[in-house]
């Protein structure tokens, strides 16, 4: 357990499964996905009266949450032979999990494509070229929703060349976090957590992990964090009422939807690398501005949130 978790308290049940990700590579480096630190973000809340803590999904091997999905879609896709005739992966993703995929194409030995809206991270980018992935641009303008409909068409066309998972319905990438990352949580917390409050991409991280912390204790509220509108600076995030649904969002495990402005988030994304050591993408900007307008509501709450990604770039005043 970190130095500075909670306090522990009897857990209430166990997690479906003792493997954790670390457990479950193949590869020693594949063992570095998950089981990130949670940590307290103290200033930042400022004597409030509640806890907030924060998964530290930056620190997975390519410094994101994806890690944890492409891991789970991979393997699956690995233990059911969908590799052996020498396919190629295709998927289309905002950027961390193109990355995610291509850093486990360049470790495990497969090919890998990936659809991808030309104006995603340049960091991002150059990283798929130097993990060998070969990218396919996207128009921007439609953001990923294009970029799905690119891999679709691409896979659509040539069956025999393609294994396409297509993370926005597959449904390892909720396993993945109803798995582990809620099994962390709950461990990580002792059971104390009592809010757990995440943004929605492909709602893999919300669905998966609000749905175990509810079976351990059904009063968990679980609160999705959505930018305020279709044209937003949160990369990563998906404006649900005008995208195209995943199938991995899990409406019912969803108890309030708070919708955040892009200015709020960079905002705070500036306060988290000043006041908590936290260089971090604008989504945990958002998170977190989330997270602790829900503790103010609820002295004595226990908020747990997600960091999904790290930026090795200084956030900066014209960002994104
Ligand atoms: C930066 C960032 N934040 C948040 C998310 C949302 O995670 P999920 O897809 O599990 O909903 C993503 C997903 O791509 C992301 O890249």
């Amino acid at each position: 357990m970190h130095s500075s978790d909670p306090a522990p308290v009897a857990r209430r049940s166990e997690p479906p499964t003792s493997s954790s990700p670390r457990a479950a590579g193949e590869d020693p480096l594949l063992r570095a996905v998950g089981e990130t630190p949670l940590i307290p973000l103290r200033r930042i809340v400022d004597g409030a009266g509640f806890e907030l803590w924060a998964k530290a999904e930056f620190l997975n091997p390519t410094g994101s949450v994806k890690d944890r999905a492409a891991l789970e879609i991979v393997r699956e896709g690995r233990s059911n032979g969908l590799f052996g005739s020498g396919r190629v992966l295709l998927d289309a993703s905002s950027g961390n999990t193109a990355v995610a995929y291509a850093f486990l194409g360049a470790r495990l030995g497969f090919g890998v494509e990936l659809c991808v809206p030309r104006n995603a991270n340049p960091d991002r980018i150059a990283r798929l070229a130097a993990y060998g992935a070969a990218t396919v641009f996207t128009d921007p303008a439609e953001g990923t929703d294009g970029a799905q409909r690119e891999a679709r068409r691409r896979a659509a066309e040539r069956p025999d060349r393609y294994w396409y998972p297509d993370q926005y319905n597959h449904p390892a990438n909720p396993l993945a976090h109803f798995r582990h990352t809620g099994p962390e949580i709950w461990r990580q917390t002792a059971g104390r957590v009592t809010h757990f409050v995440a943004g929605v991409g492909t709602g893999g991280t919300i669905s998966g992990t609000g749905r175990f912390l509810k079976e351990q204790r059904p009063d968990v509220t679980v609160v999705a964090v959505e930018p305020d509108g279709p044209i937003h600076g949160l990369e990563g995030l998906k404006h649900l009422p005008t995208a195209l649904r995943p199938g991995t969002y899990d409406a019912r495990v969803v108890d309030r939807t708070i919708r955040m402005e892009t200015e709020r988030a960079l905002e705070m994304r500036r306060r988290l690398a000043a006041e908590e050591g936290l260089i971090v993408g604008a989504s945990s900007g958002a998170a977190v501005v989330a997270a602790a307008e829900v503790g103010r509501s609820n002295p004595g709450s226990i908020v747990v949130t997600v960091l999904p990604d790290g930026e090795r770039s200084v956030p900066s005043d014209r960002d994104p």
